[in-house]
């Protein structure tokens, strides 16, 4: 939510700010902007609201200004549309200062009362235009852009990344953080600072995490944190595992499509090193068998897609480590009073580690004496800081807004937790037959890619038209369900609902008519044949009434043959390991169908990747 970058260095900001924001647009997309000090000391400025190609188009090959200090940002609205003036960055101090800004600033109408009867003249309708009218005027009092940027970040209340450069002071960018993203660079002789690391990874994989309240200060040859107090802070340092190569499309005609073929990496990689004469013993959780021993409640907290990963996870914690497990959307999480303690386990699931949502919920989490333990996607993010344990998913970078191979690999997380915590709580004596499940996983969505692609794809695109369609799952299907729908939702804009199949009869058949295309995903007779037999049913009630029937279900089930249009075929795999089979056909569908209509699959319109505000 809101992508910002900032560089000093020796070579010309302008094409690595557009670089890096281009990295970063996937975290918001309504305005962006760059702000530069040129090599005569005046600062060049250039916004538009719009996809950062809007920028582009109108810098053309003009350099806005040669200079080697800049700030960039691409923008999700919050304060004001998405309009030329609400882009940042925004000026002060007759514009020799500029700044940018992610997150919201609270206590900014009390501010901007304040400026005004200080005579300031807005141009915008942000909060962020109130920040940098304050900082203009402590410039002017103090003449240190390090010291007005502490005595600013003081007195805001709310969440935000902030940068700012002013051109009596070239060669100089500060940031500062509250619950919001940012991480630094180290070149040689330049420095970076990102929302994150893909903001500059094409430069250096050497990177610094930031702590909550704290300031850095970059020039090309230092770095300088220190808390809002200015005493100095050490910030802790980490290697970027991936490479620039990965966050590329690298050929593939969208991002969304390259991350859904990297499936079965992002599970072996996830895998990797985690699996151990046939059990799983996750490294990072080494010494940690105390968050796992004595707790009687595990409650799963996360936001969209990692809170579907989630609702899979509750089927194998409880069934592996026998422990309860409730599922809780973040953001209804610490608005309530939740019965949490220190016998309570708190797992949060995010991609970007930085969902505000989630952030908040590990926090309240924490504050209540639970447990913490996280799953991310993202190094150096800010909420396994917070928690006291992390376990990485090793998808590598997610570009496309969609999530698709986090998803996937959040599941294989959750799967790999479940067996690690029944290992160490003594409830999984022998986890082989699992073991062997969890590594068969990757060739086997490799199969389904190979095998299902097309198909799945002439189905969408048969269904271009469709303005409604309705997903079906029982057991680990039914999150399925609910992540096949949000993903045709969100990127196709057609209405899409997912339902526990058995809760149908208890409202939503209503819903169905003539031709009414609905997905329904089988479990295997194999698992239980009882609830294969119930999901079975479920299809004929609904054919009864004229539904179009699209079945995913394992290869061999000749049970479903009679009743489907259509059947979508996984390869045989464990109850808790099918979910990350079935839902990748549902991935597919969802892309296939967006791209007939013409969308953009990987910057869907209203939505921005890490979501940082609450
Ligand atoms: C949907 C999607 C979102 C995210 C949600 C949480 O495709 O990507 O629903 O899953 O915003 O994001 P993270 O996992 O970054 O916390």
């Amino acid at each position: 939510m809101c992508g910002i970058v900032g560089y000093v260095g020796p070579r010309p900001s302008q094409d690595i700010l557009l670089a890096g924001l281009a990295r970063l647009e996937y975290r918001g997309y309504d305005s962006a902007g760059i702000a530069v000090i040129d090599e005569s000391g005046d600062l060049g400025m250039r916004k538009k609201a719009g996809k950062l190609s809007v920028l582009r188009d109108s810098l053309g090959d003009a350099t806005l200004a040669a200079g080697s200090t800049g700030i960039g940002h691409t923008r999700w609205a919050t304060h004001g549309g998405p309009t030329d003036e609400n882009a940042h960055p925004h000026l002060a101090d007759d514009d020799k200062l500029a700044v940018i800004h992610n997150g919201i600033i609270e206590n900014f109408a009390v501010l901007r009362d304040e400026l005004l009867a200080d005579g300031v003249a807005f141009l915008s309708e942000t909060d962020t235009e109130v920040a940098a009218a304050l900082l203009g005027r402590e410039y002017r009092e103090t003449g240190d852009l390090e010291k007005a940027f502490r005595n600013v970040v003081n007195r805001l209340e709310g969440a935000f990344t902030l940068l700012a450069l002013h051109q009596d002071q070239p060669g100089l960018v500060v940031g500062a953080r509250r619950n919001s993203p940012l991480v630094i660079g180290l070149g040689e002789g330049e420095n970076f600072l990102g929302s994150d690391v893909a903001a500059f990874v094409e430069h250096t994989r050497n990177a610094l995490a930031i702590g909550q309240d704290q300031i850095v200060s970059i020039t090309p040859d230092a770095v300088t944190v220190t808390d809002f107090a200015g005493t100095p802070v050490e910030p802790e340092p980490f290697e970027v595992s991936w490479d620039a190569a990965a966050a590329d499309k690298g050929g593939w005609s969208s991002f969304m499509a390259k991350e859904v073929s990297e499936q079965p990496e992002a599970i072996a990689n996830t895998i990797r090193g985690r699996l151990q004469d046939g059990q799983v013993v996750i490294p990072e959780l080494d010494g940690l068998d105390d968050l796992f021993v004595g707790i009687n409640r595990v409650i799963i907290t996360a936001c969209g897609t990692a809170s579907y990963a989630a609702l899979v996870g509750k089927y194998a914690i409880e069934q592996w480590a026998r422990v309860p497990v409730d599922v809780e959307l973040a953001h209804e999480f610490r608005y309530r009073d939740p019965v949490i303690g220190d016998d309570t386990l708190v797992v949060s699931i995010s991609q970007s580690g930085e969902t505000m949502d989630t952030l908040m919920a590990v926090k309240y989490a924490r504050e209540r004496g639970a447990r913490t333990l996280s799953i991310c996607n993202t190094q150096g993010a800010t909420i396994p800081r917070e928690s006291d344990a992390v376990v990485y998913t090793h998808a590598g970078p997610e570009v496309a807004v969609a999530s698709t191979k986090a998803f996937s690999a959040q599941i294989t997380a959750l799967l790999l937790l479940g067996l690690h915590m029944g290992r160490v709580r003594g409830t999984v004596a022998d986890a082989s037959t699992d073991v062997a499940e969890l590594q068969a996983l990757p060739d086997k969505i490799a199969r389904v890619l190979n095998e299902e692609q097309e198909h799945v794809a002439q189905l969408a695109r048969w269904m271009a038209d469709t303005r409604s369609v309705l997903f079906l799952g029982r057991h680990v299907g039914y999150p399925i369900a609910l992540e096949g729908a949000l993903k045709l939702k969100e990127i196709s804009y057609i209405h899409a609902e997912g339902f526990a199949a058995g809760e149908l009869k208890h409202g939503p058949i209503a819903l169905i008519e003539p031709g009414q295309p609905v997905f329904v995903l089988v479990p295997s007779p194999r698992h239980s044949a009882l609830v294969h037999s119930k999901v079975v049913s479920n299809i004929q009630e609904i054919r009864a009434r004229g539904a179009r029937v699209i079945v995913v279900a394992e290869e061999g089930d000749a049970a479903v043959l009679p009743y489907a249009d259509e059947v979508i075929h996984i390869p045989l795999a464990g109850a808790m390991f099918e979910p990350v089979l079935a839902v990748v056909p549902l991935q597919i569908f969802a892309m296939a169908l967006a791209t007939a209509k013409g969308l953009d699959v990987d910057q869907p319109r209203n939505l921005a990747k890490s979501v940082t505000v609450e």
